[in-house]
């Protein structure tokens, strides 16, 4: 990596911890220098020397519409022409909410908050409100932001009290959150004969996107609305990433599952700080100042963001837009893969929409990992190489193992072929190399 990269890496370490304001940007688990980027536009992004990468990280999900989309910048300049932020309800909050509603049937009413963490948080504390329980269930590998319930991983029993995964979570904190393998029916079925009624809520990305990507099965999904519905717990969608990204009613959708309360984030801000919860009515309604459950935001709402994703919106409704991001995905998996099985690479591949996965298993017996174990199990070697191998010919991956693809509607054929072009050659290399 040049040593412009290191240089600037240097001096931002020297006032910012670890030189990032969010740790899967520095590069950890891949090793090397994190690139600098300073502009981007359509699907690609450039670093400080002009370098041009084709990006499939879109900002970690939300450029759906592709970067610095023109009508989504020019709806934020509008905004800012009029004025940052009121503190007062607008127009444009009603706007957004009255959009969300309209397309997601299991979304009566939402609250915005500035992220994905406050979302998740706020409907956890909504959950217990209403319930008037304090027990939580969420599933190993998939990452709900990083409030203190949420730091937390499987106790030392299958079916025991959680441990915090973060210093600074108390134990205290950590005891009322229960974690349970993903996509494992059984697993949920146990967890309510065990604790079922002092269960508030179970939250899950119904797709998960932390771990690489899983598509669970429909039958884990079935098990969990039935079983918070008879357990009377809340059954939580983290559609923070999911949500306007694998389809227009994101994995509720593709599921056709109703979950209580929804989380969304990213896409709906198209690029500024946004997040939502929303779902039954009877449940939201325990928000303030409409019930006793309090939450609020200096910022929630705020008129730059709903008016950016008022214009996205505009786009992510015209019948076929879901349609031509999938089939671009498809293209470019497809042909990943093509290259894959030709020169020997034991790759296995995952897609929805406008999102993928890419695993570097171990051996020809593994196939798409199901869950966080399977996950590890793969070869982060190998990952790493194809991620550096990639990145030097112009390709920007997500700079983990653990983490996915996505994509923008602006990908082009060119884009495509060039990046298939580019695998294959790391892969030329790393089939000479194992
Ligand atoms: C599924 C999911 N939930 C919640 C979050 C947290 O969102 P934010 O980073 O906006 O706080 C993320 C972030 O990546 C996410 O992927």
């Amino acid at each position: 990596m040049s040593t412009k990269n290191e240089q600037l890496f240097l001096q931002a370490k020297k006032h910012i911890p670890g030189g990032v304001n969010s740790p899967v940007r520095a590069f950890a688990g891949v090793g090397g220098t994190p690139v600098f980027m300073h502009k981007a536009a359509g699907s690609k992004i450039y670093d400080t020397e002009d370098k041009e990468y084709i990006d499939y990280v879109g900002s970690w999900g939300p450029m759906i519409l592709g970067h610095a989309h023109p009508k989504v910048i020019d709806a934020v300049k509008a905004a800012a022409d009029d004025g940052l932020s009121f503190g007062t309800p607008t127009t444009f909050e009603t706007s957004v909410a009255d959009t969300i509603c309209d397309i997601v049937p299991s979304v009566e009413m939402i609250r915005m908050t500035s992220s994905g963490t406050e979302a998740t948080m706020s409907a956890i504390r909504l959950a217990r409100g209403y319930t008037g329980r304090d027990k939580i269930v969420k599933f190993e590998g998939c990452y709900h932001g990083h409030s203190d319930s949420l730091l937390v991983k499987a106790g030392s029993g299958m079916l025991d009290i959680g441990e915090p995964t973060s210093q600074g979570v108390p134990a205290d904190f950590a005891k009322h959150t229960i974690t349970l393998p993903y996509n494992d029916p059984q697993a949920v079925k146990d967890c309510f004969e065990k604790w079922g009624d002092e269960i508030a809520c179970v939250i899950v990305e119904p797709i998960a996107g932390n771990m690489n990507m899983i598509v669970p099965t429909q039958e884990f999904h079935n098990t969990l609305r039935e079983q918070c519905t008879q357990g009377g717990a809340v059954l939580i969608f983290d559609e923070v990433m999911t949500g306007f990204r694998v389809g227009l009613r994101g994995a509720q959708g593709h599921f056709g599952i109703k979950p209580d309360l929804t989380c969304f984030g990213k896409i709906i801000g198209a690029g500024l700080p946004v997040g939502a919860f929303g779902g039954k009515r009877e449940i939201m309604e325990c928000i303030a100042p409409m019930g006793g459950v309090y939450q609020a935001g200096t910022l929630s709402g705020n008129p730059l963001a709903m008016r950016a994703g008022i214009a996205m919106f505009e786009d992510l409704t015209v019948d076929g837009f879901y349609e031509g991001v999938a089939d671009k995905v498809t293209y470019l998996v497809d042909g990943i893969q093509a290259t894959a099985d030709k020169q020997g690479i034991e790759l296995r591949s995952t897609k929805l929409g406008g999102m993928f996965g890419l695993f570097f298993v171990k051996d020809s017996e593994t196939q798409v990992p199901q869950n966080f174990d399977e996950v590890t199990a793969c070869d982060m070697d190998k990952f790493n190489t194809f991620f550096h191998g990639m990145l030097e010919r112009g390709i920007y991956l997500a700079p983990s193992a653990y983490e996915v693809g996505f994509m923008s509607s602006k990908h082009s054929t060119e884009d495509l072929d060039a990046t298939i072009k580019a695998a294959a050659e790391v892969f030329a290399e790393m089939a000479a190399a194992y």
